[in-house]
């Protein structure tokens, strides 16, 4: 059956670097349909909003989207369209692997092999019961964490490492102080990894947590955890792998996946022609993992190593290079084909 998927090529850099993307995707001929939709400031400016009706149904109809990165206006009444479109789709799987590559600035040489597992629905981030004193001297916000919400994120996790073959699953949490949210979470995990005796469990206390990834980040394989926790852990571990610029990312839900690079529109660089493809199309690799394509998507990845272990002047200046992200786009795809 033909994958039709819904490209979104966003602001700033996006249209860049997902031209460059879809350049390497039909080297690899594998009979994709792309099917353009509009989202973020070009749809403010055709659509008048910025998240169109219309590019929802078109993203639940295929089920799969490829996400470039979004420019979210400043101001009021503006609220994140990445927020949004996890919001519509119940895309409660927030998956970031992140892995060494050869030549990079990076100061962990190349041991680090993770996947940053976060819950992508609820915890801090539901945006409920938010309260400032009238005197505004006070603020506090409510967290909201589900026996289904933990159940179902674990469970990804350690599906996930059967699927991968990886060994090990991370909890992450802070129930020794957070004992109501972080602690049901932790209950709950504890219950699932029951059911994975093939798969080793262990727990984590969050702080603890950034000190091992920064010492000793080869022994973290899986790491799952809560909202705010993923979100700074995951790019803790960007870090680790050298930078934003090879750091993707998938929104998981049971209908719907979108598959984005995890760093924003870069407006400083924007119409250059010099922004690293490389994020997007290793989002790209993910989703053909995801699609069953996963032997495409190891071929994007070996490519890509391929393109940095051999200091192609093609890299992009980030990298080192002196190149264009189409120059690299195309060393790229002249490995994949081949
Ligand atoms: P940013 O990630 O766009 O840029 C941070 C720095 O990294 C800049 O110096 C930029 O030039 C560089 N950079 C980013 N991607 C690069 C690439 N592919 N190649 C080379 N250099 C790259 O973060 P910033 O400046 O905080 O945000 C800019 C805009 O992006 C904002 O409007 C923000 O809301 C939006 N944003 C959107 C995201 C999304 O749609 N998923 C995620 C993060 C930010
Ligand atoms: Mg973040």
């Amino acid at each position: 059956m033909t994958q039709t998927i819904a490209v979104i090529r966003g602001d700033g850099i996006g249209p860049e670097i997902m031209e460059a993307t879809l350049h390497v995707l039909d080297a690899m001929q594998l009979g994709l349909r792309y099917e353009d939709v509009d989202a973020g400031m070009v749809a403010l400016e055709k659509h008048g909003e910025l998240l169109p009706a219309s590019t929802l149904e078109t993203i639940r109809k295929h089920g799969i989207a490829l996400k470039s990165p979004l420019t979210t206006p400043v101001g009021e009444g503006f609220s994140s369209i990445n927020v949004a479109l996890r919001r519509h789709f119940d895309l409660y799987a927030n998956v970031r692997p992140a892995k060494s590559f050869p030549n990079t600035k990076s100061r962990f040489g190349e041991g680090v092999d993770l996947i940053t597992v976060r819950e992508n629905t609820e915890g801090a981030y539901i945006g409920e019961g938010q309260m400032v004193s009238e005197d505004g001297q006070i603020a506090t916000l409510t967290q909201k964490v589900t026996r289904h919400g933990s159940e179902r994120i674990v469970r990804y996790a350690f599906e996930l490492a059967r699927r991968t073959g990886r060994r090990k699953v991370t909890v992450v949490h802070k129930a020794n102080i957070l004992k109501s949210t972080s602690g049901l979470f932790l209950k709950v995990a504890r219950e699932v990894a029951q059911e994975y005796a093939d798969i080793e469990c262990n727990e984590m206390i969050v702080d603890n947590t950034c000190m091992q990834l920064v010492m000793r980040p080869e022994q973290f394989d899986i790491i799952v955890t809560t909202n705010l926790f993923g979100d700074i852990i995951s790019d803790l571990c960007a870090g680790l792998v050298g930078g934003l610029g090879l750091a993707p990312g998938a929104n998981i839900g049971a209908d719907a996946a979108i598959f984005e690079a995890v760093h924003g529109s870069a407006p400083d660089i924007a119409g250059k022609g010099i922004a690293n493809p490389c994020a997007l199309l290793l989002a790209a690799a993910q989703m053909l993992d995801h699609i069953g394509k996963a032997d495409a998507g190891n071929r994007i990845r070996e490519a890509i190593v391929a393109t940095l272990e051999a200091k192609d002047p093609a890299l992009t200046p980030d990298l080192g290079g002196s190149g264009t992200t189409m120059s690299f786009a195309e060393a790229i795809a002249r490995r994949v084909a081949g």
